[in-house]
């Protein structure tokens, strides 16, 4: 396998001579193919000039140098460099401060060995650790940071979203295409890491001891954490929209199931006959609705109108819920309004309907 460590740089001058040998010591003890990719940001320190003095004493060491647009615009294009232009396999995210240790290197590639797709070197869980003499303000502001990432973009099963020490394998970016995560600075770790549990990656957390740089100063700065914050807002509402969607499309029925109801009798049909056809009919045109509307950005294997039958079936489940949910509360509250109980049925039946339907009939 052919892995790239991504190192990006904005002034480390008198950290990443040191880093690259340390990380070429680390490399004799791995099995793979491991190279260095530095992205630097036209530093005015230098740093591009130290790094191309160690390319000519290397093969495996590669430099790409652009405008600085922040750590996330920095990453995007190193890792389309080195999965495109140098083949990776699987690319490494690592800050060039030492912050991540070389040491931990061969554990978080082992991971990879072992089957997982995008691994984090992470501080959260047990063995982990965030430096003792971190700031109050700095701790709140990863304490913070990763509150922001589990409950708000709803990453609740990942202990450290805001990690910058991660492997992950090429397949899993080249679904993702970076290009289109929009975002520059530091909210690119989150923006990345929910884009991979979209798409299914194995995520896998390994404990790692974060280090106070010693040398340098740190770049993150007020921009980068309100984009994070914007940002993680923006997930949320992007996984709120289909649901959005479904409910929309939901009222909508409602009105085509009145109004069908009303022309068929109008055309003397009878009621009783009149009803269930417009039921079936607001089905068909839900289904039609959420079909090229809903879940149109999805990638399903079954046929039309397989998904047709699915999401009939699932109607009924849903009239079933709502009518035994009914039933309960005329029995616990005979003396209710009926309104309020029909009402109150709406609900599981409404969330049993989507979560049947986004799960089963319009499975990715
Ligand atoms: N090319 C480039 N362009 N490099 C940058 C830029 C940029 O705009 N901004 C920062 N860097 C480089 C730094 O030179 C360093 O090597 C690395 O990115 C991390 O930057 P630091 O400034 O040291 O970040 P930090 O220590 O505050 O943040 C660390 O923890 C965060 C979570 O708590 C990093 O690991 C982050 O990735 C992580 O999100
Ligand atoms: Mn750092």
């Amino acid at each position: 396998m052919k892995i790239v460590i991504i190192l990006p740089t904005y002034n480390e001058r008198d950290n990443i001579v040191l880093l690259i040998s340390a990380l070429q010591q680390q490399f004799t003890g791995i099995k793979h193919d491991m190279n260095i990719l530095v992205v630097d940001d036209n530093s005015p320190d230098g740093t591009a000039d130290i790094v191309r003095a160690e390319m000519a004493k290397a093969k495996n060491i590669f430099l790409i140098t652009g405008k600085k647009e922040g750590l996330g615009a920095a990453y995007i294009r190193g890792m389309k460099h080195a999965i495109n232009e140098l083949g990776a396999d699987a690319v490494m995210e690592m800050d060039a401060d030492f912050s991540h240790k070389p040491e931990d290197v061969p554990r978080l590639i082992a991971a990879l060995d072992e089957g997982a797709d995008f691994v984090i070197g992470s501080r959260y869980v047990p063995g982990g650790k965030i430096p003792d003499n971190w700031s109050f303000l700095r701790r709140m502001n990863s304490k913070w940071g990763n509150v922001f990432a589990r409950y708000v973009a709803g990453m609740y099963k990942v202990r450290d979203c805001t990690a910058g020490f991660r492997a992950i394998r090429s397949a899993i970016i080249n679904k993702i295409d970076p290009d289109t995560l929009k975002v520059k600075g530091y909210a690119f770790q989150i923006s990345l890491l929910h884009e991979a549990i979209l798409n299914h990656a194995k995520v896998t957390e390994v404990p790692v001891v974060f280090i106070d740089r010693t040398r340098g100063v740190t770049k993150l700065g007020l921009s980068d954490i309100i984009e994070f914050m914007l940002n993680a807002w923006w997930i949320r509402l992007e996984r709120s929209k289909t649901f959005l969607k479904f409910g929309i499309v939901g009222a909508a029925g409602v009105v085509v199931n009145l109004l069908s109801f009303t022309l068929l009798m109008k055309f003397g049909m009878n009621k009783f006959l009149a009803s269930p056809l417009a039921i079936e009919i607001s089905i068909i045109t839900n289904f039609l609705m959420n079909n090229y509307w809903t879940f149109s950005e999805r990638d399903m294997n079954d046929r039309i109108h397989i998904r047709g039958l699915k999401f009939n079936a699932v109607s009924f489940v849903a009239l079933a819920v709502s009518y035994t949910t009914f039933l309960i509360l005329s029995a616990v509250d005979p003396n209710g309004i009926p309104q309020v109980h029909q009402l109150i049925g709406i609900i599981p039946a409404t969330l049993i309907n989507y979560f049947l339907n986004s799960y089963w009939t319009f499975k990715e």
